[in-house]
């Protein structure tokens, strides 16, 4: 290689006391200097030896960062020739680099080329900012009780599963997920929500979050028609929004979804989303002739619904209700579980059900995805389901939510029992607390997020203007002092966001 004149370097100035050995702070400077401007792609660079000498250093220091240069590609080497500043790198890159590094503002003036993002990524930043969700005060919907998990238990099981493990438990695992999980969810499904699948229908997902957007991937086309309830879900329209559904919303009575309302406009529906055990957020059961009309409906106009049963586990006065898809005899009914409230959230573990016919499906978009879930908390909640200690937890924490729930009853009567509405208290972890008409609720839940309370305004769960508005107030993460400074709390918020209006 010819022709590479040999140049002086700016200064180099070294910290003999800093904790970046010598080699580091070398291969920094020259990585500086590269994007600034100051070594020019083709420049060649001192030899290893006349740089030690110059810094009066010893020479590994400085071979070390040639290798590293050279390794990562901003050096090139030539035999007889030396090393220069790898001639490759666009020196259009390192002049902007440059400019922005000296007018101190990267972004700022610099005409720059297009960042068009896809109408979904659009559609993702325009979703409304949902300041109560900042915090885990009082009320925050689908906390559960963390302090009375059985932690010492779970810590056992992770030790036992992490001592010596198996190399299954650290390699790739299947997309569907650990099958022992998987068989242990088929049968906890079978006997107590009524779920009819085998083991080989049931998909591992990171919470049910994720089994709506793998239902959304499979089911749905830009454009399709989704059908949800009015009022619903703010994450599951969210899904189905980002994934370019048309979501269309029908009203709930108490009853449920108005399944009337579905069959006479419903024409081009493709998929209907429901919580028919546990309506969310307001509370009510679907009835069983909805449910048939549903079904039946679905099947003849060849249309999927989506069935979450996010909390079913928790009901307070009657029998748990038997689950949609089991009424299924078409496989039309994609069924959505999670382990968020029955353990707890961090620990992303949900399920869906799947009919048979989607499963290939299904398990590609998972593989597409992110692979599978944690083998290691998989194996962990099998162990932890299959010795007991998931339905004990569930009894417990039955009985707490219950106390939990009468407790943010009585303090919104005493505090607030003028003022809010009570719905929707016989199942769960939150209840409803509805405003009088014409009060709006999103300026009190922001004021209530200022003193760490997390009230959820009930029109975040509407697409249309509410009727009324109100709160969706969990119970299930705040103890009784909590639920009474809580409510205090929103007391005061209502009175300075009134003020301010
Ligand atoms: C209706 C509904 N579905 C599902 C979930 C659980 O979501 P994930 O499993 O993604 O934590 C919640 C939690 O708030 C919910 O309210």
């Amino acid at each position: 290689m010819k022709g590479i004149a040999a140049t002086f370097l700016p200064p180099i100035a070294l910290d003999y006391r800093s904790k970046t050995p010598l080699y580091g702070q070398l291969y920094e400077w020259f990585r500086k200097a590269i994007f600034a401007g100051q070594l020019r792609p083709g420049q060649r660079v001192p030899s290893t030896r006349s740089l030690a000498t110059e810094l009066k250093v010893s020479r590994i220091p400085v071979l070390n960062a040639y290798e590293q240069l050279l390794a990562e590609g901003y050096f090139e080497s030539f035999v007889g020739a030396g090393t220069c500043v790898a001639r490759s790198i666009p020196e259009d890159t390192l002049i902007a680099a440059a400019r922005k590094a000296r007018r101190g503002s990267p972004e700022k003036a610099e005409k720059r080329g297009s960042r068009r993002m896809s109408r979904r990524g659009t559609t993702l930043t325009q979703l409304p900012p949902q300041t109560w969700l900042d915090n885990l005060g009082a009320f925050r919907v689908s906390l559960p009780a963390l302090e009375h998990f059985p932690i010492k238990i779970w810590s056992k099981l992770v030790a036992r599963h992490s001592r010596r493990p198996p190399t299954g438990l650290m390699a790739y695992g299947r997309p569907m997920g650990y099958l022992p999980f998987r068989e242990v969810i088929a049968e906890y499904l079978g006997t107590v929500r009524g779920v009819r699948c085998e083991p080989s229908q049931i998909l591992v997902t990171t919470g049910s979050q994720q089994a709506l957007q793998l239902s959304a991937q499979v089911l749905l086309d830009p454009k399709d028609q989704v059908w949800i309830e009015e009022p619903g879900y703010p994450s599951a329209r969210h899904a189905f929004m980002t994934a370019g559904a048309q979501v269309i919303p029908v009203r709930v009575d108490h009853d449920g979804m108005d399944v009337a309302e579905v069959i006479r406009r419903g024409r081009d529906a493709r998929v209907v989303y429901v919580t028919p055990s546990h309506q969310y957020p307001m509370g009510m059961t679907m009835s069983a002739t909805r449910r048939m009309l549903l079904l039946n409906w679905a099947a003849r106009a060849g249309v999927w619904i989506i069935e979450d049963d996010y909390d079913s586990e928790y009901r307070f006065g009657t029998r748990p209700i038997a689950s949609l898809q089991g009424m299924d005899s078409d496989e039309r009914v994609i069924y959505v579980g999670t382990f968020s409230k029955v353990l707890f959230p961090a620990l992303r573990l949900g399920y869906v059900a799947v009919p048979k016919d989607l499963v290939p499906a299904f398990s590609a978009a998972r593989d597409s995805a992110d692979v599978f879930s944690s083998t290691l908390y998989q194996a962990v909640a099998t162990d932890f389901i299959r010795e007991g200690h998931f339905a004990r937890h569930i009894r417990r924490m039955r009985m707490l939510y219950m106390e939990r729930r009468t407790e943010l009853v009585k303090a919104i009567d005493s505090q607030m029992g003028d003022t809010l509405e009570v719905i929707g208290t016989e199942a769960g972890m939150h209840l409803v607390a509805l405003l009088p008409r014409g009060i709006r609720d999103v300026a009190i839940s922001t004021e209530a997020a200022r003193m760490g309370i997390c009230a959820m305004p009930l029109s975040s769960c509407y697409m249309q203007p509410p009727p009324r508005g109100g709160f969706v107030l969990g119970y299930g993460g705040a103890n009784t002092h909590q639920i009474h400074d809580g409510i205090s709390k929103l007391r005061m918020s209502l009175r300075s966001a009134r003020a301010l209006i």
